[in-house]
């Protein structure tokens, strides 16, 4: 509007202003009120703005509407105010107090020093806020009628001349509109506004330089009710009133834009990930699907079922090529176990192989056991009817377990002495010892031949009697050799009467003139007596010697978990003569028959060292109870009816039927299909072999077939089997 350019002088207290106008250093002084005394420092121009008064007081004093009220009191002024000299001038009784700023108006207020503070209403108010006075009061506005001046004026310099006439052009050019709105955005808008146009806005900034750790850092306080990020830093750290420059920043205005943002890209990224899970779900499939049915066939190996397994197809390359080495392993591992089982299985045959090779006399019960054990078992697998209808083996596994437990049921057999197995005759060890009896008889003969010729040649009688009496001995001698090559076969029974004559034989003497010493291995040394008799010496015709008894030397005890409860005779075998002949029935001694039995405990600790599967657990049990009976007399765990399964009490009857039926034993004929049957069911009603087995052997007419696949025909007679059916 005047097209002047000023530079304004800020900072300085007013009477420093003035003194740098009356210097000459400030071209124009404002804002002036136009007293006398502005007017001699140089040309005033026209008022350009009108300000009313105010004055301070301690809260509570009276209100405050004209200086003549201030009579007697001490008001508080500004020093070098200019008005100053008017107010002592029309106030006389007003004692004036100068104070150095218009800060020091209500410092002298609050301490007493002055009743009331005097300036414009709007620099008082102004004030007030900027320094947050609280506890002064504010009377405005003050009537003067016209002893003050309450207009603003320029003051400026005797040195510009002119510039007041241009100033004051300008000032008559201001519209009424636009005084109105410079009236109101310098004076009304600020005090009309509750924000503090101080340069310190807030308090909670004064009180928080107080404490230098706040400074030069981030601090958040609540700051009208709002948080704020206050940042403050000291202008002049080293001066002891320093001015403080500070940040203060709504929390929200900081954040809230981050958090707009964060909350938009969370938005974005949950609903990209949205379209992305059915997407990624779908391409997972690739890998989890054959990935799930690889576990699965996987699981199927490990079951080894692998009839069951299915081909896993795959777009991925490499689990494809998984999936191929899956199935070459499958393949590979089930042809190893079927080696594996067919090893076994050769390896179990020839066990019973071995033992049927053992003797020729049962050179077919262990390959013949298993045929009528498995005949058995079907018919009882299939039977519908009490007590087989729980009955059942479930599994291929299971059969083959029953089978291998029927091939090896006599495996303990390679332990047991052939000539103990095959003992065909009573005097029978590793041959039958009748031969040396009879050579005795041969001696015996020879001496009443010797006897004869003695008395003859002594002329002891006439010859027809020595002849006679020879002939007797000799028919005698004949007669009972005889008799006991008789009692040396097992088919009879020996009655009282027979043990007796063996014994009355049995002393008759006869001479020994060689020594027994010689020829013997160390073993017989061994068990011969101490002191030998000197020669000749008189033996006895049948003997039990001393050297005749076979001492125990292994553990008649056996561990506990095989279950053993069988008494063991104190020897192992007992080679006496007369001990042998006099065997009741049978070719068997308690020695021989203790060391047959014995061959079932040999399966037991066969069978217990070997590392059977899971699927084969019960081979052992199977192999080792077919010569227990119901009622608890059977060996060697003397186990009855409750302890045995269906399948044992199937070993049980095939056993006995195989070995009754067998024909070659070499102590007995082979027995007719009719008289086997018969003796089965003299078993059944001794409670030895189960009812139900025996008739469903019959009823299922598994005893004829088992006859015309395995014996003579002429062995295979007519039987009534609805005699023992019940
Ligand atoms: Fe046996």
């Amino acid at each position: 509007m005047t097209g002047l350019r000023f530079d304004f002088v800020n900072g300085l207290r007013w009477p420093e202003l003035v003194a740098l106008f009356d210097a000459g250093q400030l071209d124009i002084l404002q804002p002036v009120f136009g007293t006398a005394e502005n007017a001699d420092k140089g040309a005033m121009t026209g008022p350009f703005l009108r300000v009313p008064y105010g004055v301070v007081t301690a809260m509570g004093a009276a209100p405050v509407t004209q200086l003549e009220q201030l009579n007697d009191k001490v008001l508080a002024i500004p020093e070098g105010w200019s008005i100053l000299p008017l107010v002592r001038q029309h106030y006389p009784e007003i004692q004036i107090l100068e104070v150095a700023s218009v800060r020091s108006i209500f410092d002298a207020v609050r301490t007493g020093k002055a009743d009331v503070g005097l300036d414009t209403a709007a620099i008082l108010d102004y004030t007030m806020r900027q320094f947050f006075i609280g506890d002064i009061q504010l009377h405005e506005p003050l009537q003067l009628g016209q002893q003050l001046p309450d207009q603003l004026h320029f003051l400026v310099h005797n040195k510009l001349e002119g510039l007041a006439d241009i100033i004051n052009l300008a000032l008559a050019n201001i519209s009424d509109e636009q005084r109105q709105v410079l009236q109101s955005r310098w004076l009304e808008a600020p005090r009309r506004s509750q924000q503090g146009m101080g340069t310190v806005p807030y308090v909670e900034l004064r009180n928080l330089v107080a404490d230098a750790a706040n400074l030069d850092r981030l601090n958040q306080l609540t700051i009208a009710g709002r948080d704020h990020f206050v940042y403050i830093q000291a202008l002049d750290g080293q001066s002891a009133n320093p001015d403080f420059f500070a940040v203060v920043t709504p929390v929200a205005a900081v954040v809230e834009p981050a958090i707009d943002k964060v909350v938009r890209a969370m938005w974005i990224t949950g609903a990209c990930l949205l379209l992305l899970l059915p997407l990624s779900s779908w391409l997972a499939g690739f890998i989890v699907k054959p990935i799930t049915r690889l576990a699965e066939e996987n699981r199927k190996i490990s079951q080894r079922n692998y009839g069951a397994l299915a081909p896993v197809n795959s777009r991925i390359v490499e689990i494809e090529n998984l999936a191929a080495s899956l199935t070459a392993m499958a393949a590979a591992i089930e042809r190893h176990g079927k080696e594996q089982e067919t090893l076994m299985e050769a390896f179990v045959t020839l066990v019973a192989q071995a033992i049927d090779d053992k003797s020729p006399y049962t050179a077919k019960h262990c390959a013949r056991v298993p045929e009528l054990a498995m005949m058995l078992a079907r018919q009882a697998h299939h039977s519908q009817e009490k007590p087989f209808d729980s009955f059942c083996f479930g599994s291929e596994q299971q059969w083959r377990e029953f089978r291998l437990g029927a091939l090896l049921h006599d495996c303990g057999k390679i332990t047991t002495p052939e000539h103990i197995i095959d003992k065909g005759t009573k005097l029978e060890a590793n041959y039958n010892r009748i031969h040396e009896i009879r050579t005795r008889f041969e001696v015996l003969w020879r001496d009443a031949e010797i006897d004869y010729w003695r008395k003859r040649f002594e002329g002891a009688s006439d010859d027809n009697t020595l002849r006679a009496e020879l002939d007797q001995r000799q028919r005698q001698l004949q007669e009972n050799f005889a008799f006991i090559a008789s009692c040396n076969l097992g088919g009879e029974y020996l009655d009282e009467a027979a043990i007796a004559r063996l014994e009355k034989l049995a002393a008759i003497p006869w001479q020994r003139n060689f020594d027994d010493r010689l020829g013997l291995s160390p073993v017989e040394e061994a068990r011969l007596p101490l002191a030998p008799r000197p020669l000749p010496v008189t033996e006895t015709l049948l003997a039990d010697k001393p050297q005749h008894i076979i001492f125990r030397e292994e553990d008649k005890h056996y561990p506990a978990r095989f279950g053993i409860r069988m008494d063991v005779p104190e020897h192992l075998y007992n080679l006496g003569e007369l001990y042998n002949l006099k065997v009741v029935r049978g070719t068997l001694t308690a020695e021989d028959r203790f060391k047959i039995n014995e061959h079932i405990i040999s399966t037991i600790k066969m069978l217990d060292s070997l590392p059977f599967p899971e699927e084969l657990a019960q081979v052992p049990r199977y192999a080792t109870t077919h010569h227990e009976t119901l009622d608890g007399t059977g060996y060697p765990r003397k186990l009855t009816a409750e302890d045995l399964s269906i399948p044992e009490r199937i070993m049980v009857l095939a056993d006995i039927f195989e070995a009754l039926t067998a024909g070659d034993r070499p102590y007995k004929p082979a027995k007719a299909v009719s008289t086997a049957i018969e003796i089965l069911h003299g078993m059944v009603q001794s409670n030895h072999v189960d009812r139900d087995i025996f008739e469903l052997f019959l009823r299922s007419g598994v005893y004829l077939e088992f006859a015309r696949r395995f014996l003579p025909a002429e062995q295979i007679d007519e039987v009534d089997i609805g005699r023992y059916l019940t």
